[in-house]
């Protein structure tokens, strides 16, 4: 295939090309990217899941542990009405233990399927009621010996009420895996009343964070999202923003501030969340990796159907605009600005994109769709437009959803489909114009050709030949990157022990050892890595294929340099490809970076035998004869080709 592609024309394309999206699924924030080490560090629970004692064991038999609700004036708080209470079975009453001294009492972690151990510093913090004239001790230990690796002493004391004791554990060496526990203890004898015992709460451990960050995220996760190249985040859904019911959305108010003061909430995704990843842990992730905020607001539908009345709406709009002023409002004359400023966050950060809702076209359809376009989004649009005119809105359905989208306004897309449907819609996006800016704000291959699309199961794992349409999807967006404001896969993390959507970019686990990078993570890396700023028009000779099986798109990166990308599906042979560039002289350098996969085109990358069967293979080309770089392309690749000079 001969293409040639100039050197003017073109369009000026989005500044947030590529991106992130997370919602707290598959345990990916809890159990996931929030470095949190203690599962149900606070008993939190719903109505969807109660309070319970899950993940915590006593440390032997002398140790009873009853989780209790306090009333209100006596529990840590009214987020946190729960905790566990532990006495040494000796000595509480009735007890034949009566005279067993010295007993160790104590509760043990066994942390989200596992804890990871290693020589590094672990600071953490328990709230304890009851008054102890002993010393606690904090320690990570193996499950399966009971070796200790690393512990604490910490001062107890007489007071009554609720106090905070805080720590930290420097392991001595690294656990051989992570089937470890962390574990409270003390001394039952010390405790002043001891047929009450002691109540524990909030009892939280983290390992370094990302850039040291206090409640913040985990290291080598964010280090993978950074390898994604993204330039923005989408979030906090998803579904997870609509909640199951009217009631259980996610609140935004109850997510910042002390972790004490955060109930938490009924997960949409089959378990309780702690929302410790809260807004500001959102924003600090965005700011942390360099990334534009998209932010979800709530929009008034519930995934059970159930949406706000229109004269309800009042309360839903002015919510939505405090979050945004909680956000972006000054410190000293905002009523919301001042309460982040409270919070130790006195800067405003900046917000430009606001999206109203999750897939409005989605849950109870068709009346909830009907009531986003007859007046939540319009009533919402209109409100921000008027407060905060400089912000982008972006309606949660899009035009391929039957959307209408205002001028100034954008609709957001999410295709999961299957690779064919990915590439036989490779014009889509053509049509578009700037009235109706659409947002990629999920994607990604799900189901295999020719099977039964979602009445089937997902594809157990992203499968090369899903990950090479979904290149394929991206090169079509990329092509009208002056409408498309932005793509990112999604669901982007997955937890090994426990997921809901197998799709994922990086599955992760205890052990950072077995974190994966999925086919497609390495896909959307390569793409994401070489940013065009500016489309090029590329002409291929009459009668050349319109396409398939090459797929392409060409423009110019921000300083200038010729970039060409291409993938190859529906060939069984590789297809050499002569690619001009105007302008280009004779000899000029680029590097080729190509992807391909094994024969087999389902393969995917197994946490379990360490093989990534995504082959990536860079090199230098040099341009002949009129800037012409000639190579050749296998059947299932991706590739990316840059120049080094403009
Ligand atoms: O990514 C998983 C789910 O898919 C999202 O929560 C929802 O927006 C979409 O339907």
């Amino acid at each position: 295939i001969n293409l040639s592609v100039s050197s003017t024309g073109g369009n000026i394309t989005t500044p947030i090309a590529y991106g992130l999206m997370h919602e707290d699924i598959n345990n990916s924030g809890d159990g996931g990217i929030y470095a949190e080490l203690i599962a149900n560090r606070a008993f939190q629970g719903s109505e969807k899941f109660p309070s319970n004692l899950d993940h915590w064991t006593p440390l032997d038999d002398n140790s009873k542990l009853t989780l209790r609700k306090l009333a209100d004036n006596q529990a840590l708080s009214s987020a946190l009405p729960y905790s566990v209470n532990v006495v040494s079975s000796s000595s509480s009453s009735g007890s034949s233990n009566k005279n067993k001294k010295d007993k160790k009492v104590g509760i043990v972690n066994d942390g989200y399927w596992g804890i990871d151990v290693r020589p590094q510093r672990y600071t953490g913090s328990f709230w304890v009621k009851g008054g102890y004239k002993g010393e606690y001790e904090v320690s990570l230990r193996s499950k399966i010996t009971g070796e200790i690796f690393g512990k604490t002493k910490i001062k107890g004391d007489k007071k009554e009420g609720w106090r905070e004791k805080e720590f930290e554990i420097w392991p001595e060496k690294k656990a051989a895996n992570t089937n470890n526990t962390f574990v409270v203890s003390w001394d039952a004898e010390g405790v002043k009343d001891k047929e009450k015992g002691l109540d524990l709460n909030l009892i939280s451990l983290f390992p370094p964070t990302w850039k040291g960050r206090k409640n913040g995220l985990r290291v080598d996760l964010m280090k993978a999202l950074e390898g994604l190249h993204g330039t923005f985040l989408r979030f906090p859904g998803g579904n997870m923003l609509e909640g199951n019911t009217l009631d259980t959305f996610w609140k935004w108010n109850e997510t910042i501030g002390p972790l004490k003061d955060r109930p938490g909430m009924a997960g949409v995704w089959e378990y309780q969340q702690t929302l410790g990843l809260g807004l500001i842990e959102y924003m600090l992730w965005a700011e942390d990796l360099n990334l534009e905020p998209i932010v979800g607001v709530y929009a008034g539908l519930a995934l059970d159907g159930n949406f706000v009345a229109e004269s309800d709406m009042g309360w839903v709009v002015q919510y939505a605009l405090d979050e945004i002023e909680f956000l972006t409002g000054d410190a000293k004359t905002t009523p919301w600005g001042k309460v982040r400023a409270e919070l130790g966050y006195p800067k405003p950060w900046k917000v430009k994109y606001v999206e109203i809702g999750n897939e409005d076209w989605l849950a109870g359809r068709p009346a909830g769709f009907e009531s986003y376009k007859k007046y939540r989004f319009p009533i919402l649009k209109e409100a921000f437009n008027k407060k905060y005119p400089d912000i982008q809105i972006i309606a949660s359905p899009s035009v391929f959803d039957g959307m209408e989208i205002p001028k100034g306004a954008a609709g957001d897309y999410h295709p999961y489909l299957t690779p064919d449907e990915f590439v036989t819609k490779f014009d889509r996006f053509d049509a578009l114009t700037r009235d109706n800016l659409t947002l990629i704000g999920e994607a990604s291959s799900v189901h295999p050709n020719g099977g039964i699309g979602w009445d089937g199961s997902l594809m157990p794992f992203p499968w090369w030949a899903g990950s090479v349409a979904e290149a394929i999807f991206l090169i079509s967006a990329e092509r009208n990157g002056d409408k498309i404001i932005g793509a990112t896969y999604a669901p982007g993390l997955r937890n090994m022990n426990r997921w809901q959507w197998s799709m994922t970019q990086i599955q992760h686990a205890a052990d950072p050892g077995l974190t994966t990078l999925s086919t497609s993570y390495h896909v959307w890396a390569l793409l994401a890595k070489h940013i065009i700023r500016r489309t090029l028009p590329v002409t291929a000779p009459p009668g050349a294929p319109n396409f398939n099986p090459l797929y392409y798109v060409a423009g110019a990166s921000e300083k200038g340099t010729r970039i060409f990308k291409a993938s190859v599906y529906n060939s069984t042979e590789p297809v050499p490809v002569s690619l001009q560039f105007e302008g280009v002289p004779k000899g000029a350098k680029a590097s080729l970076t190509v992807l391909t996969g094994p024969s087999d085109q389902y393969a995917y990358n197994d946490p379990f035998t360490r093989v990534n069967v995504v082959k990536e293979d860079t090199k230098v080309v040099r341009a002949g004869e009129k800037g012409t770089f000639t190579f050749s392309l296998p059947a299932l690749s991706v590739a990316v080709l840059e120049t080094e000079d403009r």
